[in-house]
């Protein structure tokens, strides 16, 4: 096998990773809204070397009538995505956004003032404060490689979804591809990780099984760039 950097800084982001609290990740957040959009323009180029469209056809095309958005951030994806809508001629839908880090919160807030049917509370993903069987759909964009506790996040996020319901997610993987890009996005990945806005990427086989055993069936997955990008639903009692 080839060794390289990738391979040598996985066990310690993982140490990393165990280490930070949902408030510290959270902290981490604190930017000013439009700095962190600017940001995560160059991320989501150069570290998940994924594009807005891309994102925006697969997060759009998940909106059920009433959608709840994990780690919604500032809602800079969320607003491209129902402008997006829009122009499809495609209905509108009540949306819940939720956020664990107040800055981005109230950057969320700020956009979406005063539009009927969009409503934004504080909450971790891995312990959210709604009935089951809440949502027809879930996304959780860009974000899960940023939570602290994943299978908790998982168990909640199918535990809200009503059955039939879908989820889509992408995932941070370990950078792939060619030097220089991987070697871009593994040094990106480490800045993210010393600062605390990226928990750490994963090897889409564990991200499945996560999937999996939180009860998820997988309808879509493929992986793109650095990123792992899955529709799953949540079963019916037929499909169980
Ligand atoms: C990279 S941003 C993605 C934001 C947005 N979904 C987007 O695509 O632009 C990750 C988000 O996860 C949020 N986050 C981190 N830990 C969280 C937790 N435990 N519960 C809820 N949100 C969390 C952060 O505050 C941040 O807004």
């Amino acid at each position: 096998m080839h060794w390289n950097k990738t391979m040598a800084t996985k066990p310690d982001e993982r140490k990393h990773a165990e280490a930070k609290s949902a408030e510290e990740i959270a902290a981490a957040y604190k930017s000013e809204p439009w700095w962190y959009d600017l940001r995560g323009f160059f991320i989501l180029t150069f570290a998940y070397n994924s594009s807005l469209t891309r994102q925006i056809r697969l997060f759009g095309a998940n909106l059920g009538t009433r959608h709840l958005e994990v780690a919604c951030g500032t809602g800079t994806l969320l607003e491209m995505i129902l402008r997006w809508r829009a122009w499809k001629g495609l209905p509108r839908v009540d949306i819940v956004g939720v956020d664990y880090a107040e800055a981005m919160l109230a950057g969320a807030m700020k956009r979406f003032r005063g539009q009927a049917g969009m409503r934004f509370l504080h909450a971790d993903a891995a312990a959210m404060p709604f009935e089951g069987d809440a949502f027809d759909t879930v996304n959780i964009a860009n974000a899960i490689h940023c939570l602290p506790q994943v299978n908790a996040a998982l168990q909640e996020m199918h535990r809200v979804l009503k059955p039939g319901g879908t989820l889509a997610a992408n995932v941070l993987l370990y950078p792939r591809g060619r030097w220089p890009w991987r070697s871009i996005a593994q040094r990106i990945n480490d800045w993210g990780i010393r600062k605390g806005i990226l928990v750490t990427p994963y090897e889409e086989s564990d991200v499945r099984n996560r999937i999996l055993k939180a009860g998820f069936e997988i309808l879509r997955e493929e992986v793109s760039g650095n990123c792992y990008e899955l529709v799953v639903r949540k079963k019916t009692a037929t499909s169980a």
